[in-house]
């Protein structure tokens, strides 16, 4: 098994609607394959975990990598894992710019990268939050 991270940049930025259809498409597909993992979005930036068995991984990310809305796609980790930080999200997700209900982002974002134990795959999620929930 193994988890990948990378971060792309958006063509233009995405409506919701665009987002919503991207993250349905990805969690039947994610699903099937057995992928898990974390989107996060801040204004045309791209973070996104995907882990799983490594053939699923890499030819989901080389289709990912393939999409003409995004660009620039580049590795920030991909390694080996013994347990899925992602177990529970086919794809989660959070808008770094967009609070849910109440709250704020930093917490939104802090509940949803609570269940990551690699403080390294945590590090990268907590510094991309801070940095667009500014
Ligand atoms: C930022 C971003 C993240 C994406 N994440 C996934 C993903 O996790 N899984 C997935 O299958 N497709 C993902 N996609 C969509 C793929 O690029 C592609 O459109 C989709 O997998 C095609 O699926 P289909 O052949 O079933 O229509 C993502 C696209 C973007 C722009």
């Amino acid at each position: 098994m193994i988890r990948l991270i990378y971060i792309s940049t958006a063509r233009s930025v995405l409506s919701e609607q665009e987002l919503d259809e991207i993250l349905r498409v990805s969690r039947r597909n994610n699903q099937a394959v057995e992928v898990t993992g974390l989107l996060i979005v801040g204004g045309r930036r791209f973070l996104q975990a995907l882990e799983g068995p490594a053939e699923a991984v890499m030819k989901t990310y080389d289709r990912i990598k393939a999409d003409g809305r995004h660009f620039a796609a580049v590795i920030l980790s991909d390694r080996e894992i013994a347990k899925r930080s992602f177990s529970e999200w086919a794809m989660g997700y959070q808008p770094a710019g967009m609070p849910r209900a109440e709250g704020t982002v930093a917490n939104d974002v802090a509940e949803l990268i609570a269940p990551i134990t690699d403080p390294i795959v945590y590090a990268y999620f907590a510094e991309f939050a801070k940095k667009h929930a500014a």
